[in-house]
């Protein structure tokens, strides 16, 4: 087996990412490694972001790992809020958050947006990247109580509920996340 640190101590990730990679690999997470840090997030891209993360573990345990970053980007905002999606309001707060999406928004009728992930992977002494993009809407209002972040505000094309309407089944089959996972699930099975 494999052993490959997953840059995040969120456990229910880790055991859905840990599934889908089969067990030819064994992920650990910060926590497995008493990594207690606060991992720097000061890029401008998801990638510089996702990159930062493995280069910090590589870096002080030398231990192959994969880490990922994810945001919103909405056209009419110059791909705002994008690496500051957690905090774009200053805090952490995702009422404050979506309260400024929607204001800084107001009327624009061009409200195309898409949610990105991009996973940083470094194994074998290579450095490589995996991406995951959903397409959609940003809504005028907020519709839907379940998800996370700007998922009740977010409609993906095709669709006519937003994310926060959607069972965690029915948006892990298509959300940026899974799609990013699923392409580097599938090259660690390939190798
Ligand atoms: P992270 O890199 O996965 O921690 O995502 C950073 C931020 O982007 C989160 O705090 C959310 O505000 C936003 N975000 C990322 N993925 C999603 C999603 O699937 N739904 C809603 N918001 C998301």
């Amino acid at each position: 087996m494999i052993e490959l640190v997953f840059a995040t101590n969120n456990a229910h990730k880790l055991e859905e990412v840990q599934a889908m990679v089969g067990d030819k690999f064994c992920l650990k997470s910060l926590h497995d490694i008493d990594c207690q840090d606060d991992i720097p997030e000061t890029g401008i891209t998801f990638q510089e972001n996702a990159q930062q993360k493995t280069d910090y573990l590589v870096n002080k345990y030398g231990l192959y790992c994969f880490g990922d970053d994810s945001g919103l980007e909405i056209d009419a905002l110059n791909g705002e809020p994008g690496v500051y999606s957690a905090r774009y309001s200053g805090t952490r707060d995702m009422e404050q958050n979506i309260d400024l999406v929607l204001e800084k928004l107001g009327d624009t009728a061009n409200r195309t947006a898409r949610f990105k992930t991009v996973i940083s992977l470094y194994l074998n002494e290579k450095q490589l990247f995996f991406e995951g993009a959903i397409e959609g809407t940003i809504i005028k209002e907020r519709k839907g109580v379940k998800g996370f972040g700007y998922d009740p505000i977010f409609i993906p094309n095709g669709y006519d509920i937003t994310f926060a309407e959607m069972s965690p089944e029915e948006k892990n089959a298509i959300s940026h996340r899974s799609i990013a996972v699923s392409k580097m699930a599938e090259y660690l099975k390939n190798l």
